[in-house]
């Protein structure tokens, strides 16, 4: 697996690897300068910095970000996810026990429960919560002021947030992928804090595979390194790196197993599509959500697939990244969906 979420032997390394201050921070150069505006802002004003909302596919650095965010205001962090947060109750004991100044990283933000979604817009605007205590008629709500903090939420789908959370930001940062040059000096800056040998191509070879993700370069740096270390002398050149990336099976633009299934079902089984994701998803043996969320992003980003309403259809870069031809006769975008079965040829 390749994919861009975290397993367990990654968040033991990305700890390590994790950029300490806005200056060591590679790449997004936008969202650097406007943060960087809004923190030095409130430090020479003395106050709290404004919530700020992360929104960005997972693995460009916003866990990071949150923990940058509290260094560079010299804050303590505090860090939870909207799934932990089930119950208001659970957000009110967080909340009230907040120092002044803090920052509250809230992962996932878009996972929390409505009812505790709904306190935190208080809390956000005007740094106090409702505490209910009791049930039923008998029940009181006591208010309960809270010191200024900092609240930082991440989300990888800043479209599910309700617009009057997303509001009550003060600055929401896009994180974009990272470009390849950016990947490199990830690659090299890992390279030396893991002191892993790495020559200038081997490095770019690895950043080339790495969609665009600083998370996904760390994790080949690391089967590189293995693969380095077990079948040569541990250094790492661009021959060393395309043979290591052979064997985990990602290729040179970075698909993984699971994306060249769902590209050749989708050219093998049904001529290019259209086809409906659920089909899709069977035909590959996946959940829907795997191949939603996990594939098809970067293969649309890519160019090799297009959603369209009438459903998955493969664009003709992906027939010439699997080296396969296009059918020449009965262009598939003229066939209804559903009237192109999975036999079909
Ligand atoms: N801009 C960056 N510069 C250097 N390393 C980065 C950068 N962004 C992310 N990383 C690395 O990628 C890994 C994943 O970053 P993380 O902040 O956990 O991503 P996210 O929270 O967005 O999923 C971390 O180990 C971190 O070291
Ligand atoms: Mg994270």
């Amino acid at each position: 697996m390749v994919g861009a979420g975290a397993d367990v032997e990654d968040s033991a390394v990305e700890a390590a690897l994790r950029p300490k201050s806005l200056a060591e921070f590679v790449g997004q150069p936008t969202v650097r300068e406007q943060l960087d505006l809004v923190l030095t802002a409130a430090r020479q004003r003395g106050a709290t910095a404004d919530h700020v909302l992360l929104s960005g596919a997972p693995g460009l650095g916003k866990t990071t970000l949150s923990m940058i965010i509290a260094a560079e205001m010299g804050a303590p962090i505090r860090i939870t996810s909207g799934p932990a947060i089930q119950h208001a109750g659970d957000l009110a004991a967080i909340l009230s026990s907040l120092q002044e100044g803090e920052v509250l990283f809230l992962d996932e933000i878009h996972r929390m429960s409505r009812p505790a979604e709904e306190m935190l817009y208080m809390a956000m605007e005007d740094f106090r919560v409702d505490v209910v205590v009791g049930k039923g008629p008998g029940a009181t709500a006591i208010p309960l002021e809270l010191p200024p903090f900092t609240l930082v939420g991440a989300t990888t789908r800043a479209g599910l947030l309700p617009p009057p959370l997303r509001d009550r930001f003060g600055f929401t940062a896009h994180m974009e992928f990272y470009e390849p040059a950016e990947l490199e000096r990830v690659v090299h800056r890992s390279a030396r804090l893991l002191e892993v040998e790495a020559d200038a191509p081997g490095a770019a070879e690895i950043a080339s595979r790495s969609r665009g993700t600083p998370r996904i370069a760390n994790r080949l740096l690391r089967r590189v390194r293995d693969y380095a270390q077990v079948k040569a002398d541990g250094f790492v050149t661009r021959e060393i790196a395309r043979q290591a990336l052979a064997v985990y099976e990602v290729d040179e633009r970075g698909l993984d197993r699971l994306d060249r299934s769902v590209l050749q079902a989708l050219l093998k089984l049904f001529g290019g599509g259209p086809v409906g994701l659920s089909t899709l998803a069977v035909a590959v043996g996946e959940e829907r959500e795997t191949v939603e969320e996990v594939a098809e992003p970067f293969l649309v980003r890519e160019g090799l697939l297009a959603r369209t309403p009438r459903g998955r259809v493969a664009t003709p870069a992906a027939w010439e990244h699997l080296g396969l031809t296009p059918p020449r006769s009965g262009a598939p975008s003229t066939t209804p969906p559903g009237q192109r079965g999975l036999f079909e040829g």
